[in-house]
């Protein structure tokens, strides 16, 4: 049996996709490198020490979709494919609605065609309506605040209307905070296309001398410093998650939804000096405005995910950094 992994080629997906077969799956990845290189798969495949098959493949392309479910015996599927930039959603919310709702409708139509009813589905922390009562637990208000965002929040209420639908689904949705880092070998990690928004990746270009400086987006904020408070976590931590929810649902049935972060904030100008620390580089910045639609701060209770899926990010900040910057140094200009 086959783990389908959608979006496999991406930064988070690179890394489940390792942390998969280090564990024993036969994988299967469905990706249209809109946003990801085949390289990162070539390196999975090396390092795992495993080939897989690997179709170059829109997810709205249900005939060859289901031909692949043909092909492979696939048993669940781990759905990361879609479009994750909250500035472009704004920018093309017709793209985004289309891409990332459509393309998982096409999926599930296909899954309940197969008689393949395991579902991990990438959500994000995006869906939490703006609180000041932090950690978030997962029976916050949900309410999102870009299309993007929304998108995610769309599809988690879709996946709701599907489990009560048929109770046949397993469906575990994983609320990512922020992932940052890369596996430890420098070997696979975040590749994005164009100028990166989110800040570690930025971080890392401007300790490497690729961007002159940080512009951080306000430090006028309720916070420890005034600058922005986030929850970051470790993509490997996220992928050994990942793993968590699918031995889950193997005596589970149900539709269950966990945050995956660490239950730990940092604020940017903590981040600029874990950075600044591990690259031993100066890390020049300027305060700017605030960034539309940011939150002051925003990290998780990952209570749930500790106590039902027996997992819990190990590593710290430090470590994070570590591995942003050694990814950084040995691909300097990406794939
Ligand atoms: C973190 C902090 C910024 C860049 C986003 C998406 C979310 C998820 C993770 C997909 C904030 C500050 C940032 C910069 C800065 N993605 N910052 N200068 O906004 O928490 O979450 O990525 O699921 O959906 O919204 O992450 O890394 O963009 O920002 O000062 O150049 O860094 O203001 O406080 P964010 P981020």
């Amino acid at each position: 049996m086959a783990v389908l992994v959608t979006g496999g080629a991406g930064y988070i997906g690179s890394h489940i996709c390792l942390e998969l077969i280090e564990c024993g799956y036969d994988i299967v990845v469905v990706d249209n490198f809109s946003n990801s290189k085949f390289e990162a798969l070539r390196r999975v495949m090396e390092m795992g020490n495993q080939s897989f098959p690997v179709y170059n493949l829109d997810l709205h392309n249900q005939k060859e979709l289901s031909t692949i479910f043909d092909r492979h015996s696939i048993d669940a599927v781990i759905h990361l494919a879609g479009y994750k930039s909250v500035r472009d959603s704004t920018i093309d919310p017709i793209n985004y609605y289309w891409n990332n709702i459509v393309s998982t409708l096409t999926l599930l139509e296909v899954m309940q065609m197969q008689d393949v009813y395991k579902l991990v589905f990438s959500s994000s922390a995006t869906v939490y309506k703006a609180s000041d009562k932090m950690p978030i637990t997962e029976d916050y208000p949900l309410e999102a605040c870009n299309p993007y965002g929304r998108t995610k929040l769309i599809i988690e209420q879709l996946l709701k209307d599907v489990h009560d639908s048929d109770p046949n689904w397993h469906i575990t949705i994983l609320r990512y905070f922020n992932p940052i880092g890369a596996h430890k070998s420098g070997r696979i990690g975040e590749d994005s296309n164009g100028t990166p928004n989110n800040l570690v990746p930025y971080l890392s270009n401007v300790a490497i001398g690729n961007y002159p400086k940080l512009y951080i987006f306000g430090n006028d904020y309720p916070t420890k410093d005034g600058t922005g408070v986030r929850d970051y976590i470790h993509v490997v931590d996220l992928a050994k998650g990942h793993i968590r929810a699918l031995s889950r649902m193997e005596d589970m049935k149900g539709l269950e939804v966990f945050n995956l972060g660490t239950g730990t904030g940092y604020s940017v100008l903590e981040l600029v000096k874990a950075f600044s620390q591990v690259s031993k580089k100066e890390i020049a910045y300027t305060i700017t405005s605030r960034r539309n639609g940011d939150v002051a701060e925003c990290y998780a209770d990952v209570t749930k995910a500790n106590n039902q899926l027996g997992w819990q990010a190990e590593k710290d900040i430090h470590e994070m950094c570590q591995d942003a910057w050694r990814w950084q140094q040995q691909n300097p200009n990406g794939y």
